[in-house]
């Protein structure tokens, strides 16, 4: 099927200009005036509308165990929602247990994930533990399984949390095979402690879970993630950041010359921690982590995307049905599963919110939103931008269009939306993967199983290699 996608206006993340699209075997092969390709089967006319690279999301937990449950959204409800919202590709983390085989836990996924994905998808691995046989699996991991980031968490203690000395030892490791190291920056051993306190008060509600991870453990973990990233000569990207603090710390190390990147969310940036003092246990929608935090750490969060001291908008999407999940900790808030539905909404909040009222350019959004993404983690120019050659995943957005976000227009599997009410400007009309519609006029007309497993390059080597091979 060769097709055509005319009177567009293009956005890449360094231009924006008019031009028509052709699209043969799932690529990009033309751009430039329609009169000048090659016969037709099927026009979409994008007139009035935005052409974007799709979505690149490089942070979600589908199909994931957490608390005693697992994420109500799967690799099927929940790229199918993604795609909704504009995102072509998603980078999920593949959990491991410590003392069992990295090649299991990434079976394990890929048994998760193989013949439900809408769109396409790649993993990050995690590391909890640097044990002889891990060491001895990681060069596999990068060169047979194209997975070329790892993820250490800092936090949730006795359950993922890793020491320093594994954190340290990753970042050595990742810089000689080439992977890109992620943490998540909380100090656990503060929250533990912070969190046993509050239940021996008896301080059990949901806005507890905010107060005893308070904004200087995020702080302290951003830091010291920071400086063992310079320790160790190695490369840094510092996942879903929520507070000035935080940012601090990335922007002092990035001016010392360190290799480190730092991401934020919507959540982040649109909600604040009241939202966890809403009654009849409503707040438990919002518990994740790092947690919500007062409002002034907003305009610090838009302010870091728009100077670059942030370069990525992940979602973190990690979603609990209100019924029957977040509820399993209805008398204490350390059992209410961590985490929010978030994808669908990704682009479309930060569309409205950044580009719409002024914070961000639309160019800057197509860099936060995917290019930047695709750089860093291993996949530009095959994904993430609007060149000949690389993979026909576009968005025709319409940005005239005004709309309300609910979960009874959302096409997630979760029974609540985090965004509830929120009105946005902008529809992804139009969405495709690999040259294929998946999203058409509000509906679905893709297949689950579409998607494929991308495997991906090492670090740096496709961070500002702008040409794309033929
Ligand atoms: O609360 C959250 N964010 N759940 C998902 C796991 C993580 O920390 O990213
Ligand atoms: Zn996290
Ligand atoms: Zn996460
Ligand atoms: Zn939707």
């Amino acid at each position: 099927m060769k097709k055509l996608i005319k009177n567009g206006t293009i956005v890449t993340a360094s231009e924006t200009f008019q031009a028509d699209l052709y699209l043969e075997n799932g690529k990009i092969t033309g751009i430039g005036q329609s009169q000048t390709f090659g016969p037709v089967d099927e026009t979409i006319d994008a007139a009035g509308c935005y052409v974007f690279p799709g979505g690149v999301d490089p942070h979600t937990h589908l199909d994931m165990p957490f608390g005693g449950t697992v994420t109500k959204d799967n690799f099927e409800t929940g790229t199918i929602g993604a795609a909704f919202g504009g995102t072509t590709t998603i980078i999920d983390f593949c959990l491991t247990e410590k003392g069992k085989p990295l090649q299991q836990a990434i079976q394990t996924w890929h048994d998760k994930s193989a013949g439900k994905a809408a769109i396409d998808y790649s993993f990050h691995l995690m590391i909890g533990e640097m044990t002889e046989a891990v060491l001895n699996e990681l060069p596999s991991v990068i060169t047979n399984e194209g997975i070329t980031s790892f993820k250490v968490f800092m936090a949730y203690k006795n359950v993922f949390q890793a020491d320093d000395a594994t954190l340290f030892e990753t970042l050595i490791k990742a810089k000689e095979l080439g992977a890109l190291v992620m943490v998540h920056a909380e100090n656990g051993d503060v929250i533990d402690y912070l969190t046993k306190q509050a239940l021996a008060k008896g301080q059990t509600d949901p806005i507890y879970h905010a107060l005893t991870r308070p904004v200087e453990a995020e702080g302290e973990a951003t830091g010291r993630a920071c400086k063992l990233t310079a320790l160790a000569g190695s490369q840094l990207y510092v996942v879903h950041v929520t507070c000035a603090e935080a940012v601090n710390q990335i922007e002092e190390a990035r001016k010392q010359g360190a290799d480190i990147w730092g991401e934020t969310c919507p959540q982040y940036l649109v909600l604040d921690e009241d939202a966890l003092r809403k009654p009849n246990f409503e707040g438990a929608k919002y518990v994740w982590s790092p947690p919500l935090r007062p409002k002034e750490h907003q305009a610090a969060l838009w302010n870091a995307l728009k100077t670059g001291a942030l370069q990525t908008i992940g979602s973190d999407q990690c979603s609990f049905d209100f019924d029957g999940q977040k509820s399993l900790g209805k008398d204490d808030f350390t059992k209410i599963p961590n985490g929010g539905p978030i994808v669908e909404d990704r682009m479309s909040i930060l569309y409205s919110e950044g580009v719409e009222k002024g914070r961000i350019s639309l160019n800057q959004f197509v860099d936060l939103t995917s290019t930047r993404a695709a750089k860093l983690f291993g996949m530009y120019p095959k994904k993430g931008t609007i060149s000949v050659g690389a993979d026909a995943d576009l968005v025709v957005f319409d940005p005239s269009v005004e709309r309300t976000l609910s979960a009874k227009t959302h096409h997630l599997a979760v029974d609540y939306n985090a965004f509830e009410g929120m009105n946005v400007k902008g529809l992804p009309r139009t969405v495709l993967s690999r040259g294929q519609v998946i999203i058409k006029d509000g509906m679905y007309v893709g297949s689950p199983g579409d998607g494929s497993f991308i495997k991906r390059s090492t670090y740096g080597n496709t961070l500002s290699n702008e040409k794309v091979e033929q």
